[in-house]
């Protein structure tokens, strides 16, 4: 079953070793990465390659639509264990051009347990509806997108754990990237926060 898949694993595992004899047992030690990257669960945003970081450099938490929900349990032990032992130096959220869990938040059709996780996606809609119903219905779409990553990075920088990052003198970022599926090109926001100052800035 899967054979193919398992072929690849050994070669991968051949070519890393043959690029790096020690590299396996280098990361068997520990984990020492200092990026977290909050993205999307989209197969066409494979988080490692997009940066071209090896195993060990990326602490990774995806799902439909790259949310940081404040109340979901499974990205806020992720965010904890980033922020409070891996003590990451940056926490990038990711979101992607067409992504389809942002289309699906606001296309009107019934999916079940999903419309419930993208709710904050429709607040976002609804908190800049006259600017996006003003455009077409691609750059409205791609605006969407990149408001959802604005809110998230909201979420992540206004979280007690950053917080007390921050209070504690340790030095930490979150940012906001949006991904382009169709060109491979990551672009920056421009919404960094590093105090808590700046968070309580952002809109
Ligand atoms: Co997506």
């Amino acid at each position: 079953m899967l054979d193919h898949l398992k072929a690849n694993n050994r070669a991968w595992a051949e070519r890393k070793v043959a690029a790096d004899p020690g590299f396996f047992r280098r990361l068997e030690g520990q984990q020492a990465p200092e990026y977290l990257w909050i993205g999307c669960s989209d197969s066409r945003v494979p988080a490692n390659e997009i940066v071209d970081l090896d195993p060990g450099e990326l602490f990774v938490h995806r799902n439909v639509a790259n949310l940081a929900p404040p109340q979901d349990a499974n990205y806020l032990s992720v965010l904890q264990f980033a922020v409070d032992v891996l003590k990451v130096k940056h926490i990038m959220v990711v979101g992607h051009y067409g992504c389809g869990g942002v289309q699906a938040a606001v296309d009107g059709q019934r999916r079940g347990l999903v419309d419930h996780w993208l709710h904050p996606i429709r607040e976002v809609y609804q908190a800049h509806r006259a600017e996006l119903e003003a455009m077409p219905e691609r750059p409205r779409f791609d605006r969407l997108c990149e408001l959802n990553v604005i809110r998230q990075v909201r979420n992540v920088a206004s979280d007690v754990f950053v917080q007390d990052a921050w209070a504690r003198g340790q030095e930490l970022a979150v940012h906001g990237w949006v991904y382009s599926i169709a060109n491979g090109h990551v672009t920056d926001l421009n919404v960094t926060v590093s105090d808590p100052e700046a968070a309580a800035q952002l809109a």
